[in-house]
């Protein structure tokens, strides 16, 4: 969607030589895992600014690495574009990047943007849209997997609204109150930002008797907020049932302060329809055409861990192994 095609593919890794200024798809997902990583590790440099130039842990080193790479990538996505709009006669915009560069040339904005400018919001629309709804869901099937009784649940809703004879599409969603209902437990025990993305207090305040100077930068914690018992009633359980009945219209866009999954106000997330329409609909499909059993040593579902990695998003330590068997008949699959 940003960028107009894949420039990843699994055909075009192998396709390509290693001179290519392509990237592949494992190093492509290397480089969002090291943004990630880079993005929310405690630099004691950053803490303690005379002990910076020593590099302790080695983060800028890595960093200064994984900015050569990024360039690599984003400067070979600007030339294409770039070579696209020169040769064509009518250029009309196709996808993001075009209308950035678009604006570039607009000489009438009130706020110049710049070629850097485009090279920056390329990487927090790729960085911001893949991890997080691709975790999100690899939690709600962790915990599914987990409470086998959850994902009946989900499956007979599935099959009671949809039927065993097609997919399901975006506008089945509002009609699964359950499969809702586990989206918003998996982001209120799950939130992909533990600490949202970093702050800037604009003007002297002050928050439950905590003065705060104007300029201070300010984390929020989402992730102990969501998890607060004095909010919720056994926080660490996952129970979907709390979003149906009388909180079934709970609202997650941050006008809730119990939890904040995409934060709130000005800054929150502006992909939370994009993210929440991915993660519906991906999970849905995943349930209605698949049958689902964990893989691994487990001896029992409940087994299953639920360790974290900390990073800018909060991912799984050890990614889910699950096997599936298809449930809906085998000319559905041909698409595929
Ligand atoms: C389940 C999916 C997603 C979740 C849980 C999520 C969550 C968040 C959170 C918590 C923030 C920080 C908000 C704050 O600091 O108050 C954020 C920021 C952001 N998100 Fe998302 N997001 C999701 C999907 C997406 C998608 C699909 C896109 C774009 C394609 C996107 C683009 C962004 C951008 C650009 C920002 C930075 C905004 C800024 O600080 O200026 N997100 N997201």
């Amino acid at each position: 969607m940003v960028l107009g095609k894949k420039y990843f593919s699994e055909s075009e890794s192998s396709e390509k030589s290693s001179t290519s200024t392509s990237v592949k798809l494992e190093e492509f997902q290397e480089i969002v895992d090291e943004l990630f990583l880079l993005n929310g590790v405690l630099n004691i440099g950053d803490w303690i600014p005379w002990l910076g130039f020593l590099d302790l842990q080695g983060y800028e080193k890595r960093m200064k690495a994984l900015k050569k790479r990024l360039d690599r990538f984003r400067a070979h996505v600007l030339d294409e574009h770039m070579a696209k709009r020169k040769a064509m006669k009518d250029f009309e915009a196709k996808d993001m990047v075009d209308l950035l560069l678009e604006l570039v040339d607009n000489p009438d904005l009130e706020v110049k943007l710049t070629y850097d400018n485009v090279k920056g919001f390329i990487q927090d629309l790729i960085a911001a849209g893949t991890d997080s709804s691709a975790s999100t869901v690899e939690w709600a099937m962790s915990e599914l997997l987990k409470q086998p009784n959850l994902m009946d649940k989900a499956t007979e809703e599935l099959d009671r609204v949809i039927g065993k004879t097609r997919w399901v599409s975006e506008k089945d969603i509002a009609q699964l109150p359950f499969l809702e209902a586990v989206i918003k437990e998996t982001l209120r025990k799950h939130p992909v930002a533990v600490l949202l993305a970093p702050h800037l207090a604009i003007e002297d305040c002050n928050v439950n008797g905590y003065y705060i100077r104007k300029g201070t930068p300010v984390f929020v914690n989402a992730w102990s907020i969501a998890r607060d018992p004095s909010v919720w009633d056994a926080p660490e359980e996952f129970r979907p049932e709390r979003f149906l009945g009388k909180d079934k219209d709970f609202d997650i866009k941050g006008q809730r302060f119990e939890m904040l999954p995409f934060g709130s106000g000005r800054r929150m997330c502006p992909g939370y329809s994009l993210g929440m329409k991915m993660v519906s609909s991906t999970l849905a499909n995943l349930l209605h055409g698949f049958s689902w059993k964990l893989g691994g040593s487990y001896q029992r579902n409940e087994d299953l861990d639920m360790d974290e990695a900390y990073g800018l998003a909060t991912i799984r330590k050890f990614p889910l192994v699950a096997v599936m068997e298809p449930r809906l008949p085998v000319h559905l699959y041909d698409a595929f």
